[in-house]
């Protein structure tokens, strides 16, 4: 049968903390065409760490394109069609590999691990001049949470790192990197390289002059011969080369958070969004100027589409756990089967009765930044049942992302009239409505601003006039 005639399309991976995916979509109309989606497993080898495994991730993603080409073959759709491919990535979480062998050197540690609180501690009492040496330069509290300290951990913990650096083997990445390095021929000539979003959330880089900082690299032990090559979001970094998609170029690359913003179509000074995904994350555009918070909230590399064009800047407010609490009643407590079930059972009492639950597996982040805070459930009496914890856990979800708010309505001055959301969560209607009634402002979920999104595109020329290989992801 004929295949049918299409436009150029392009192809996304998103590899999130709590799955991967790849979305393949028509560049004249916006329209997702087919995806595939593949769930990550998350180990806890001790209190406090959170561990994946670089090689399952990287499959997941090989899987999730084959899968989705398959899909695509289905609908009569040829793949040659796909001009592009855009890397979207979980961000903060590192890799230390081996350039000879391409074998990850450990598993990967997690944006949410926690095992670095004693070294954050130690080296708190070090910093250089005043307190301020590491947020200046990077925009960010030293913290547990980003990825310098994770790989100091490394250095000093695991021989086979240690012995890869001394014999000049090692290379670092986020997983933006480990993937990019991987797809584009890996021991065969892959591409180290990472983009200016992805590396503002390393602790090495400096916001201001968009290169990894000498001065936060000595302060760190961290050799500078292992960091990747810092590139715009937007460039071709290299071509495919394996799979069904061998030979396509990789011309996109933003950390999740900056690709849901991006995504979102937040261009203007003043406009955010809120993804609910395995945490929760409220960024907002900035402009040229990085804006420092008083309110406990990052200052961090929003976007730069192209090498000439210019950087802007996002003001975020981070909270580690979302919906990673729903994943944790289902596999720590078992109180529902899949992840939807957690709305049937909210809904069934429609209150917590007083039940409340703070989610601080990873300590508090914005706008605490408390690494030794941990989780708790009270106000439980013998009446309490499983729905009204389901329930509180929704609502906490929800006080989370008021307390961020507040802190960005501070530090910005005008407060926010309504709130841009996506990510999977906000699929559930209770925690959309719950939200809105907790902030008393509107919440506008994805889909709604998908006819609006589309008109901004053509207006904007995109979806006529930009080729594929500009790199729009
Ligand atoms: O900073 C961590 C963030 O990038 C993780 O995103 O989508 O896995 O919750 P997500």
């Amino acid at each position: 049968s004929k295949k049918a005639v299409l436009g150029p399309l392009v192809g996304a991976v998103d590899q999130g903390t709590s799955s991967t995916r790849f979305l393949v979509f028509n560049s004249k109309t916006a329209e997702l065409l087919s995806h595939h989606q593949v769930e990550i497993k998350q180990e806890f080898p001790r209190e406090g760490w959170v561990e994946q495994d670089p090689k399952e991730i990287l499959h997941s993603v090989y899987e999730c394109i084959e899968k989705t080409c398959e899909k695509l073959g289905q609908l009569n759709i040829d793949i040659s069609n796909i001009k592009a491919i855009g890397v979207s990535n979980q961000r903060e979480t590192t890799v230390v590999w081996d350039k000879i062998t391409g074998e990850p050197l450990y598993n990967a540690v997690v944006w949410l691990d926690l095992r670095t609180q004693s070294t954050v501690e130690s080296l708190s009492k070090r910093i250089p001049g005043n307190n301020n040496f590491v947020k200046s330069k990077t925009g960010l509290p030293l913290s547990t949470y980003f990825s310098a300290v994770k790989l100091r951990w490394l250095l000093d913990n695991v021989r086979k790192v240690q012995k890869a650096v001394e014999e000049k083997r090692a290379l670092f990445g986020t997983i933006d990197s480990w993937l990019i390095w991987s797809l584009t021929g890996g021991v065969n000539g892959g591409v180290h390289c990472t983009d200016v979003t992805n590396a503002s959330r390393t602790m090495l880089f400096n916001i201001h002059s968009l290169e990894w900082d000498k001065q936060l690299c000595e302060f760190f032990g961290i050799p500078m011969e292992i960091l990747p090559n810092v590139r715009s979001s937007s460039e071709i970094y290299g071509l495919m080369k394996a799979g069904a998609l061998e030979g396509v170029p990789i011309s996109g690359c933003l950390g999740d958070q900056s690709a849901a913003l991006v995504g979102q179509m937040c261009f203007q000074i003043g406009q955010a969004k809120n993804t609910y995904g395995t945490g929760c994350f409220l960024l907002c555009n900035t402009g040229h100027k990085c804006v420092f918070s008083d309110h406990g909230l990052l200052t961090t590399v929003a976007y730069k589409l192209g090498r000439d064009k210019p950087v802007y800047y996002a003001l975020e407010g981070s909270v580690a756990i979302a919906g990673a609490v729903i994943r944790w009643l289902r596999d720590n407590l078992g109180i529902i089967k899949t992840s939807e079930e957690i709305e049937k059972l909210a809904k069934e009492v429609g209150t917590s009765y007083g039940c409340y639950f703070v989610p601080a597996f990873s300590g508090l982040y914005a706008p605490y930044w408390e690494p030794s805070a941990r989780g708790i459930i009270c106000g439980l009496t013998q009446f309490t049942n499983k729905c009204h914890i389901a329930f509180a856990a929704l609502e906490a979800v929800c006080f989370q992302t008021r307390e961020i708010l507040d802190a960005m309505n501070r530090d910005c001055g005008i407060p926010l009239s309504h709130l841009q959301v996506d990510g999977g969560m906000t699929s559930n209607k209770i925690l959309m409505q719950l939200q809105a009634d907790i902030l008393y402002i509107p919440v506008e979920s994805e889909i709604r601003y998908s006819t609006w999104k589309k008109a901004v595109m053509k207006s904007m020329g995109w979806v006529t006039t930009q080729s594929p290989e500009s790199g729009i992801p």
